[in-house]
C-alpha cells in the first residue's frame, strides 16, 4: 500500500508511522511521500531525515480547489493509494476527497463525536469531561465526521493542564494510527455506512 502523508506542522504523527513502517510493524505499508501545505512545516525535516521524499505545495492565497488540484495530481503521480491526514490543518475539498474515495484517513485528538474542528483537546479539557481521547477515522465531505476506524481514551487528571493532557493525547494518537494502518493495509474489512467491520 503506497502511502502519502499531508501535513501542516511538527510531523510528529507522520514521524510515528514512518519509524513504524520502517521497523516492519505496519507491514505491506509504503510512505511514498510526505506533502505540506506549509512550507516551513518541521515535519517536512524530519520526513526528509528518514529518507522519504518531502514536498511544500504551498496553500496560501489559493483556491481550495486549485491547490487540492495540485495536491491530487502530486500524489497520483506517484501512485499513492492511502492518504494519511496528520495535523493537516486544511478542509479538503469535494475534489479531493471524491479522488480517493474510502482511502483518506485522519486522525482527531477527541472521542468524536465530541470536540470537532481546531484544539480538540482543549475544548474537551474546558468543557470539563473527564475522559477524552483520539479517533482515527475515514474522512468524508463533513469535518470531522467519516467512518471510525479505531479510538482510544485518555483520562483527565485532576492536576492536569490542556497542554499535559494534549501531550497524553498524543502518545495515544501515535498508538492508534499505526493500529488503525495495520488494519487498514491488512485489507480485512468492510464498511457498512458509519460502521467499520474487521475480519469479514
Ligand atoms: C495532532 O494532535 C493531530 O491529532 C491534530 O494536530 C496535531 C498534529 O500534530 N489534528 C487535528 O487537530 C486535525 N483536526 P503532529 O503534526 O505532531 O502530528
Amino acid at each position: 500500500m503506497k502511502i502519502g502523508i499531508l501535513i501542516s506542522g511538527r510531523g510528529s504523527n507522520m514521524a510515528a508511522i514512518a519509524d513504524a513502517v520502517a521497523r516492519g510493524d505496519i507491514p505491506g505499508a509504503e510512505i511514498a511521500v510526505v506533502v505540506s501545505d506549509k512550507p516551513g512545516a518541521a515535519g517536512l525535516v524530519k520526513a526528509a531525515e528518514r529518507g522519504i521524499e518531502a514536498i511544500a505545495i504551498p496553500r496560501s492565497g489559493r483556491i481550495r480547489e486549485d491547490h487540492d488540484r495540485e495536491l491530487v495530481a502530486a500524489l497520483t503521480e506517484r501512485g499513492i493509494e492511502l492518504v494519511c491526514l496528520a495535523g493537516y490543518m486544511r478542509l479538503l475539498s469535494p475534489f479531493f476527497i471524491r479522488s480517493f474515495p474510502n482511502r483518506i484517513v485522519n486522525i482527531h485528538p477527541s472521542l468524536l463525536p465530541s470536540f470537532k474542528g481546531l484544539d480538540a483537546q482543549r475544548q474537551a479539557f474546558e468543557y470539563g469531561v473527564r475522559i477524552t481521547g483520539c479517533t482515527v477515522h475515514f474522512v468524508d465531505e463533513e469535518l470531522d465526521h467519516g467512518a471510525i476506524i479505531l479510538q482510544k481514551a485518555v483520562a483527565v487528571a485532576d492536576d492536569d493542564t490542556a497542554e499535559t493532557l494534549s501531550a497524553r493525547i498524543l502518545e495515544q494518537e501515535h498508538a492508534s494510527y499505526i493500529e488503525a494502518l495495520r488494519l487498514i493495509c491488512g485489507g480485512n474489512y468492510r464498511i457498512e455506512g458509519r460502521r467499520i467491520e474487521f475480519g469479514s
